[in-house]
């Protein structure tokens, strides 16, 4: 399932971020392409922004909500597979090979899920009053959550009819909440998320190195 719905107001492109041009194609068409080439991927599910009709090949479209979240949700009404795997089309540099990671590890582990992420390199800090340093978090547990996130379609339903909706910012968090187990899949190639119109450039100047690089 893609995430599609949001209207992209950080990147200001003056439409929804999903169809905003990247690298000749819009944002979603990277993560589709991705997802096709998937081998263990059967069928892609897309929420898109409400009142945006759109049709997009390989692909089954549904109405978003209003959060990601509620977007997420209305999505999986529509998802008939044991296991699902969320992305983001804010994150059209994951590749294949980190769709089939992410949801083997889910169906070799019997976990509750697996998500993509990474170790965060900055070093960090608590912020006090008047933005004083009120100390330096260590950083050597700490990752940064990403998609594709991977769960067992019914232990997310469950989780998403029990959760605090508006507050989740990703999948991992409502399932966590029940006390399911997540794992961590570390990635292995740069899967940033594109927000403002300079991490357009970076994900468009990084699909041309793989491009040069022959991937
Ligand atoms: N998303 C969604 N439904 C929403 C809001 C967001 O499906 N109601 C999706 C976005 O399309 C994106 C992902 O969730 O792929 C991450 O959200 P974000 O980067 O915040 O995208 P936008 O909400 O579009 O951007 P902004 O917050 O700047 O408006
Ligand atoms: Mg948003």
């Amino acid at each position: 399932m893609i995430a599609a719905a949001g209207s992209g107001q950080r990147l200001g492109a003056g439409g929804p971020k999903a169809f905003v041009e990247l690298a000749g194609r819009p944002l979603i068409e990277w993560s589709l392409a991705a997802l096709a080439d998937a081998s263990r991927v059967e069928r892609i599910v897309v929420a898109a922004p409400p009142g945006h009709d759109v049709e997009l090949a390989g692909a089954d479209v549904v109405a978003g909500g209003e959060t990601r979240a509620e977007s997420v949700r209305l999505a999986m009404e529509a998802v008939e597979s044991e296991l699902v795997v969320i992305h983001d089309a804010a994150r059209p540099l994951a590749t294949p090979q980190l769709f089939d990671r992410v949801i083997a590890r889910l169906a070799e582990s019997g976990a509750d899920g697996v998500i993509a992420a990474a170790p965060v390199a900055d070093t960090l800090k608590r912020a006090g009053e008047g933005e004083a340093i009120a100390a330096t978090v260590d950083r050597s547990e700490l990752w940064a959550a990403q998609t594709p996130q991977a769960f067992p379609s019914e232990t997310l339903r469950r989780a998403q009819a029990a959760g605090d909706l508006e507050a989740a910012t990703d999948e991992a968090w409502l399932i966590e909440r029940l006390g399911g187990t997540v794992l961590l899949a570390a990635v292995d190639e740069p899967n940033p998320k594109v927000t403002t119109a300079a991490d357009l450039e970076v994900a468009a100047a990084l699909l041309a190195s793989r491009r040069r690089a022959g991937r």
